[in-house]
């Protein structure tokens, strides 16, 4: 058994999750988790919401509230849009804790004592016409990478790039339409050019990465500047410094602040387990974690916070760095094994966007299919390795044909034969060599299906285990079961049968982690009981130190089936079964369509 990490990128707490966001990362690494977990090894999924900076803050101006006000709206929402899709994380928090003030402050004070974080003087923005200045969140322009008319003081939506509002083309303010003034003024910067070449040393040992990933985040390294980790901005980490600490128009970058959120909240989660040093199997570099994996799950934008940043901030707080420097007090830490980046969703050819109502919220999703269909789709037809589209066409079709019409179907006759003719699981005979095939193309699954997913090839995985169904309907169409009335035919007849109920439960095994809801199902329906595979709870907590309570995601997922085909039991009683997935009316395309704005 090894510790594996997943850390998944966490959303924003500025409104409400679109199925855009959780195809490029939470349901593939609950996928990961889940089977990882399943294979026998000890998992921490960490992620939380990420509720500082301009994109919280220009939310909350825009509907009149104070960003905490907006941070704990849509802390709750996520929380329950994530629940709804069952995606099982040891602990989903948030950045606003005080366990996350305080594990950012001490990343921020050790690197800065190992000289990685220096002060420069750069231009900062004012209002000619009230001479105060003026925060990040109030300039907009022109984006000089992608051009783009709309970018924002700190990054462009549309390229993705980190921006500094000095680098804006037609620099304008929000407020009153005016061109800033740029002034000198301090703020601190991650001295990347002191780590390029430890970062360097590093990516050359990375294996296995999907190789867009990687060639992008090696150019990366050829062009690097000390990047700023603090802005003008009142909302955030204050610095934790002498003389700044009490500043409230100086605060650290939200970007700094969030990929620290991997660290604080498996902090958090060990804290809460009652081991407050857990934390630790996970990583700590020289000690309990040098062994463990580490895999972060990300859109495509997100990269270079990944592969560089937050790589950098381990690598001076640990002392590695040209600087030199010891580890701070948390000890040397471990970076990423891999970081595993999908690519873009598009919604019926466009790009999701709120504003313009191109978008399916989860909740409203939820509200009118369930979480397996969405999960199913995402898997098989996902942006895993390319920019992908959804159409409600497909997802209809994916849905009726593949998964009612394939596996449903399967798990369906199969268990009803069985219930209606024996009344339970029929014992098997002797098996001829058409059994035996199938049994062992059900058996090579557990290889080849966890082999692919443990690459991150979920699509192949998946297609790997529809492979199996495939196989098993075709076996009851050429054994015909149905035909074997005769007294004399029933025993060939019940080993048929048995023989495709091992092929459902093995199926249904390796279709758990991408289908848990649905999977636990297929497990009672066989005659299972207790948990085949867990689901994540939502509970109220405190916050360890004294801030205000909120909900967290969180579960028990040491129960559950593990990765191997297990004998099904002869005699085992059987009920007629409901139908486990739902057939879609061909109507729904339509109607979506016509929710969608133009
Ligand atoms: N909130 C960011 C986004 O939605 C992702 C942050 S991931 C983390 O693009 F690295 F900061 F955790
Ligand atoms: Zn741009």
């Amino acid at each position: 058994m090894s510790h594996v990490l997943a850390a998944v990128a966490w959303p924003y707490a500025n409104g409400p999750r679109h199925i855009g966001h959780v195809s490029g990362f939470g349901v593939p690494a609950d996928v990961f988790s889940r089977y990882m977990r399943m294979a026998g090894h000890d998992v921490l999924m960490v992620s939380g919401t990420d509720e500082h900076g301009t994109p919280i803050q220009v939310q909350a101006d825009s509907e009149g509230l104070t960003p905490r006000e907006l941070a704990d709206r849509y802390n709750r929402v996520i929380v329950e849009d994530l629940h709804g899709l069952g995606l099982s994380y040891d602990l989903f928090t948030r950045t606003t804790t005080g366990n996350h003030y305080q594990v950012v402050q001490d990343l921020f004070d050790g690197l800065y004592r190992n000289g990685y974080i220096i002060a420069k003087t750069t231009l900062g923005a004012i209002s000619p016409s009230t001479g105060r200045t003026l925060p990040d969140r109030y300039i907009e322009g022109t984006c000089p990478i992608c051009g783009y008319g709309s970018a924002r003081g700190d990054q462009c939506d549309n390229c993705g790039n980190q921006l500094d509002p000095e680098q804006l083309i037609n620099p304008r303010s929000r407020i009153n339409g005016e061109t800033p003034e740029f002034v000198e003024t301090e703020h601190f910067f991650l001295d990347l050019p002191a780590v390029a070449e430890a970062l360097a040393a590093w990516l050359d040992t990375r294996e296995g990465w999907r190789p867009n990933v990687l060639r992008f985040s090696r150019n990366l390294l050829d062009d690097l500047q000390p990047r700023a980790i603090t802005r003008d901005l009142e909302w955030g980490v204050p610095i934790p410094l002498d003389g700044w600490r009490d500043r409230s128009d100086k605060r650290i970058y939200v970007w700094f602040d969030a990929v620290i959120g991997y660290l604080s909240a498996s902090i958090e989660w060990a804290r809460r387990s009652g081991d407050p040093s857990a934390w630790k199997r996970w990583w700590s570099a020289e000690g309990e974690g040098k062994d463990a994996a580490a895999y972060y799950f990300m859109g495509k934008d997100n990269i270079v916070f990944h592969s560089v940043i937050w790589p950098a901030i381990l690598l001076g707080y640990s002392g590695q760095g040209a600087r030199g420097g010891s580890p701070g007090d948390l000890g040397a830490l471990n970076l990423p094994t891999e970081v595993v980046s999908s690519e873009f969703l598009t919604m019926e050819g466009r790009k999701f966007s709120s504003s313009r109502q191109v978008v399916i919220y989860v909740r409203d999703f939820l509200e009118r299919y369930d979480a397996d269909a969405l999960r199913y789709f995402i898997a098989v037809a996902g942006p895993e390795s390319q920019d992908t589209d959804f159409t409600w066409s497909e997802f209809l079709r994916r849905n009726n044909d593949e998964l009612v019409a394939g596996w449903g179907n399967l798990v369906n006759r199969s268990v009803s034969m069985a219930a209606k003719n024996f009344g339970e699981i029929p014992a098997a005979g002797p098996l001829t060599d058409a059994d035996e095939a199938l049994l062992a193309v059900a058996r090579t699954g557990f290889r080849t299906v966890g082999e692919l997913i443990g690459k991150h090839r979920q699509k192949q995985a998946i297609g790997e285990a529809m492979r199996v169904v495939a196989e098993a309907n075709k076996y009851l169409s050429e054994q015909a079961p149905w035909k074997l009335k005769d007294a004399a035919d029933k025993p060939r007849m019940g080993t048929i049968l048995h023989v495709a109920l091992q092929v459902v439960s093995d199926a249904n095994t390796l279709l758990t982690p991408f289908l848990p809801h649905s999977a636990q199902k297929v497990h009672e329906l066989l005659g299972g009981t207790g948990v085949h595979a867990p689901m994540p709870n939502i509970e109220e907590v405190s916050d360890l130190d004294g801030g205000p309570a909120y909900p967290v995601l969180t579960g028990d997922y040491t129960v559950g089936a593990r990765w191997e085909s297990v004998p099904i039991e002869a005699g085992r009683p059987l009920k007629a079964p409901k139908p486990v997935f739902r057939k879609l009316e061909p109507s729904i395309v339509d109607e979506e369509l016509a929710r969608l704005g133009n």
